[in-house]
């Protein structure tokens, strides 16, 4: 078995590239969002966010014990995709960080209905590039940096699967290489909670 593991902050469009690349590769996709609902591994809900925290070590321990199990029954490829996947990377054969112009997230997260503290809130995130730094402590620099901005799907699964069947080397999308806080349209102190039009 092969493992792929898919990061990338909301609505930059993991799980939709996870399960095209499923299809592609004959593989199998773990969301990370539902194995956590569905073992009750959430420690709390945070209202203020919407949204569940997760205990990440007790996620990382039950994805190892899924992994394993799992070895031995499949020979294919298995994608996790998922915000903090980082935590399993370092089991990963590749890693992907998925990023997205923080203007077209903020126009992805608001059509989603999110609510203006939750999509500042992502977009800072994707600014920061939070999900590349988290990879990077995980596993170095071994991993591609995908700017998916103006690419569909499938483009973006063929960028994969050439350097996944060694067609192509990963260095175009080497981390490091997305870095919005040099874009001159973005104005991050609009992301910041002081107020603005933003990116
Ligand atoms: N390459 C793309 N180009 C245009 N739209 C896309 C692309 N990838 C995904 N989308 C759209 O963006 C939205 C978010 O995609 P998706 O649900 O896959 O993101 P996600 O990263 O899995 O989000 P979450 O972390 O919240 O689960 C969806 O409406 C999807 O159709
Ligand atoms: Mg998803």
């Amino acid at each position: 078995m092969k493992i792929v593991v898919i990061s990338g902050v909301p609505g930059t469009g993991k799980t939709t590239l996870a399960n095209l690349l499923s299809s592609k590769l004959d593989g199998m996709v773990i969301s990370l969002g539902e194995f956590v609902r569905e073992r009750d591994l959430g420690e709390e809900w945070d209202a203020d966010r919407q949204t569940l925290i997760v205990d990440e070590g007790r996620a990382r321990n039950a994805l190892m014990k899924e992994i394993e199990r799992l070895a031995s029954d499949i020979t294919g490829w298995l994608i996790i995709e998922g915000l903090f996947c980082d935590v399993v990377a370092d089991a990963a054969d590749f890693a992907i960080v998925l990023r997205l112009h923080p203007r077209e997230l903020r126009r992805r997260l608001r059509e989603r209905g999110y609510g203006t503290a939750k999509v500042q809130e992502n977009v800072q995130a994707e600014i920061l590039g939070t999900c590349t730094f988290h990879m990077r402590e995980a596993i170095g620099t071994g991993f591609m940096d995908i700017d998916t901005t103006n690419l569909d799907p499938s483009e973006i699964v063929e960028i994969i699967l050439a350097v996944l069947e060694g067609r192509t080397s990963s260095g175009r999308h080497a981390p490091g290489k997305v870095n919005w806080l040099q874009d001159p349209g973005i104005d991050p102190l609009a992301h910041f909670g002081t107020g603005g039009s933003g990116a």
